[in-house]
C-alpha cells in the first residue's frame, strides 16, 4: 500500500488559512499604500482580542458572512495585533486576486509556515519578491516543463497498466475493489516515481503512516496559533502547536534527508532523473542565481509532495462517482472511447 490521501475536507481548512493569511497581509499593504488614512468598515471589537473570537467556532465562514451582509464586502478586522481585511463579494474578491494580485499575492509570516517550509523557502509560502519569481522559474524550466513531463510517460503507462491489469484479474473473480483506495495508491505510486526516482511506502515516512502525518499538517497549519495574532506569544507557545509542528517538520526533514542522502550515493544512474536528480544537478552546478542548497530542495519537495496527494485522487474519484451517477452520461463516454480508441488497445496520454 502506497501513501494515502487526506480529505478535501481539510483541503478547503487549509485554503480558507491561506486566505486568512492573504486578508491579513493585504490590510498591511493597504495601510502603506494608503498611510493609515482610512480604515474600512468594522463590527464591533473586544479591546486586545478585537474580532479574535470570531475566529474560534466552526464555521467562522458563517460568521463573517452575516457580518459582510451588515458591514459591506470589504470589511475590516483586528485578529488579536493583527489587522486584516476580509473581502466577501466577486467583485471585490476579483479586485484583490485579480486586478491589484500583484500587490497582495505576498504571504505573511506564520509560525506554521516557519516550521512547514524551511522558513517560507517553499513556493506555497513564500514571500513575493525576487526569490519566489526566481524559484518559480526554476521549476517551471526543470521540473514541471512539457520535457520533463513527458520524461515520465512510459512509467506513468507501466503503473496505470499495472492497475487496469489487477482490476482486470478482481472483476474475473468478482472481487469487490475499493477503487478509491487503488486510485491514492496509483497517485501515490506516480508522485513517489517521478519525484523520487522509486516507490516509497506509508512506514518509510512514520510509522503512523503518510496520512496520518499529512492530517496533523492540515489540523496545525489551520488552527488559530496565538503567536500569530500576538507575535510576543509565540515563544511561548500556550498552545503547544509550535512544538508540534517542529516535530512534524523533523518528520518530513529526515525522510527527505534520507532520500538526498540515496541520491548522493547513487547519483550517476542511467534512468530518467527524477526532481531529486534534477535539483541536485542544479545545485551543484550552481546555475541558480540565487542560493539553492539542500534546504531549498527540501522545501520544494515538500511543496509537491503536499499538493499532488490531494488534488488529482480526488479529482479522478469525483469523475468516476459522477459517471456512476449518471448512466447516460457513462454510455456516451463508453461509446467515444468505442469510437475513438476501440477496444484493442489501451487509452494512451497522446488521446486526451
Ligand atoms: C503501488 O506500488 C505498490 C508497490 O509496488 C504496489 O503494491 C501497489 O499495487 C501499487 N498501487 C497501484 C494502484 O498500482
Amino acid at each position: 500500500m502506497g501513501f494515502r490521501v487526506f480529505c478535501s475536507n481539510s483541503m478547503t481548512l487549509i485554503w480558507g488559512t491561506l486566505v486568512v493569511f492573504l486578508f491579513v497581509y493585504a490590510l498591511y499593504v493597504l495601510l502603506n499604500i494608503h498611510k493609515r488614512k482610512r480604515f474600512p468598515p468594522s463590527p464591533t471589537g473586544f479591546p486586545i482580542l478585537g474580532h479574535l473570537l470570531l475566529l474560534a467556532g466552526k464555521n467562522p465562514h458563517q460568521h463573517l458572512q452575516k457580518l459582510a451582509k451588515k458591514h459591506g464586502p470589504i470589511m475590516y478586522v483586528q485578529l488579536g495585533l493583527v489587522p486584516a481585511i476580509v473581502v466577501s463579494s466577486v467583485d471585490a474578491a476579483e479586485k484583490f486576486l485579480k486586478t491589484y494580485d500583484h500587490m497582495f499575492a505576498s504571504r505573511p509570516h506564520s509560525e506554521a509556515s516557519q516550521y512547514l517550509s524551511y522558513g517560507q523557502k517553499s513556493l506555497i509560502f513564500a514571500k513575493y519578491g525576487v526569490y519566489w519569481r526566481n524559484m518559480r522559474k526554476l521549476c517551471a524550466v526543470h521540473l514541471l516543463s512539457n520535457h520533463k513531463i513527458n520524461s515520465f510517460q512510459s512509467m506513468r503507462k507501466q503503473e496505470v497498466q499495472l492497475l487496469i491489469e489487477s482490476i482486470k484479474k478482481e472483476a474475473h473473480d468478482c472481487v469487490v475493489v475499493d477503487l478509491s483506495a487503488r486510485i491514492l495508491s496509483l497517485n501515490a505510486n506516480l508522485t513517489c516515481l517521478m519525484m523520487f526516482g522509486k516507490k516509497y511506502m506509508d512506514e518509510d515516512l512514520d510509522k503512523r503512516g503518510f496520512k496520518a502525518i499529512v492530517q496533523d499538517v492540515v489540523d496545525l497549519a489551520s488552527t488559530p496559533n496565538l503567536g500569530d495574532f500576538f507575535p510576543f506569544l509565540g515563544v511561548i507557545d500556550l498552545q503547544g502547536l509550535n512544538r508540534k509542528l517542529k516535530d512534524l517538520s523533523k518528520v518530513f526533514d529526515e525522510f527527505l534527508e534520507r532520500i538526498i542522502d540515496e541520491h548522493v550515493e547513487y547519483h550517476d544512474r542511467d534512468q530518467t532523473k527524477d526532481f531529486v536528480d534534477t535539483m541536485m544537478d542544479i545545485m551543484q552546478s550552481g546555475e541558480a542565481e540565487f542560493q539553492f542548497d539542500r534546504r531549498h530542495i527540501k522545501a520544494i519537495l515538500l511543496d509537491m509532495l503536499l499538493a499532488a496527494k490531494d488534488t488529482t485522487a480526488s479529482t479522478v474519484e469525483w469523475i468516476l462517482t459522477e459517471l456512476l451517477r449518471h448512466p447516460q452520461v457513462m454510455k456516451k463516454l463508453q461509446n467515444e472511447l468505442q469510437e475513438v480508441v476501440g477496444l484493442e488497445r489501451m487509452v494512451k496520454e497522446s488521446d486526451l
